[in-house]
């Protein structure tokens, strides 16, 4: 892991422009500085979405549970369950038949998240995963249940369109017939909103965007001067790209493992995209990689949808 680590931040400001990948925010710190960005007014995301989900958790439950078989609720990075608990919730008190099945590549989340239920939804039939995506996938084929599969947050819009397609491809090709996607997308809106939800006003993102400078200096000793870089998002709406710098403000040199790394002042270390989708996009993506799409469902700002596909 932290060859891995040590390798792709190497990579990264070896290359031009420099880069580094946004999954490495997720440390300790990272997972409780992303937790505050959720609590905030101006991250409108996370509020939206557990709207959806309490407006929907009916119809959600009507669908998963269509021809009447137990089914699997499976999620793609579960993080810390809030909005999923819902649904869960929800689902328990219908007495609905199903298993919950959180998939993350941190076992440290999975194991606190595991913790969380157990003392909050006692009932709850609970079977997480530590396991990449695909492969978790794989293991729930077996078994002839529908697996209703979960993927919030618009978690999809960190990766580039290319990577989504891609990646959305693969969850076609591993889901069943009778398996369904339930998958969060952020979509374009006023973009003084979106700029403030990645420059918000307590400086929480602007500390996450650091942190990961942080981390490169705790786990692979780097001495990199973080005082020396600022947080700088922009919002492009004729893309309906978000994108988040870290910018140097004057020339400055450091080392990872024996390789030196200099940047001159102003230059940027791009960190992370966060796609802004708008209907007509989502039903392109879904399009071209297979899926058929059953329900949208909105709140009430239409700032964001959750979206139920099928394959
Ligand atoms: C968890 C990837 C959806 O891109 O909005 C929040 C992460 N970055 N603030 C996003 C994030 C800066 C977030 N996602």
């Amino acid at each position: 892991m932290n060859d891995t680590f040590a390798r792709e931040v190497l990579d990264g400001l070896s290359a031009t422009p420099k880069k580094l990948p946004s999954k490495y925010f997720y440390d300790k710190k990272g997972d409780h500085l992303f937790q505050q960005i959720m609590k905030l007014d101006e991250y409108y995301l996370t509020s939206c979405e557990h709207e959806i989900l309490s407006s929907s958790k009916e119809a959600l439950l009507k669908l998963s549970t269509a021809g009447g078989k137990p089914f699997n609720l499976v999620e793609f990075g579960a993080g810390d369950g809030y909005k999923t608990k819902i649904l869960l919730r929800y689902f328990l008190e219908q007495k609905a038949d199903f298993e919950y099945a959180p998939i993350d590549i941190s076992e440290n989340v999975l194991e606190l998240l595991e913790n969380n239920l157990k003392e909050e939804l006692p009932d709850l039939q609970l079977k997480p995963v530590a396991d990449d995506y695909f492969s978790a996938l794989h293991s729930l084929r077996n078994g002839g249940r529908r697996n209703v599969i979960l993927f919030l947050g618009s978690n999809i819009g960190n990766f580039t369109e290319e990577l989504a397609f891609n990646f959305l491809g693969k969850v076609y090709d591993a889901m069943k017939r009778d398996d369904l996607l339930l998958i969060g997308f952020d979509l374009k809106k006023d973009p003084a909103i979106i700029r403030a939800a990645y420059n918000d006003s307590k400086g929480v993102t602007r500390e996450f965007n650091l942190n990961l400078l942080r981390r490169i200096n705790t786990e692979l000793k780097a001495g990199i001067d973080v005082d020396k870089f600022i947080h700088y998002p922009v919002y492009n709406p004729m893309t309906g790209t978000a994108k988040s710098y870290l910018v140097s403000t004057e020339d400055q040199e450091f080392e990872i493992n024996g390789t030196k790394i200099s940047l001159e002042a102003w230059e940027a270390i791009h960190t992370e995209v966060s796609q802004k989708f708008s209907l007509n996009d989502i039903t392109r993506m879904a399009i071209q990689t297979g899926f058929t799409e059953l329900e949208n469902y909105f709140d009430k700002r239409r700032y964001f949808v959750d979206a139920v596909w099928k394959k």
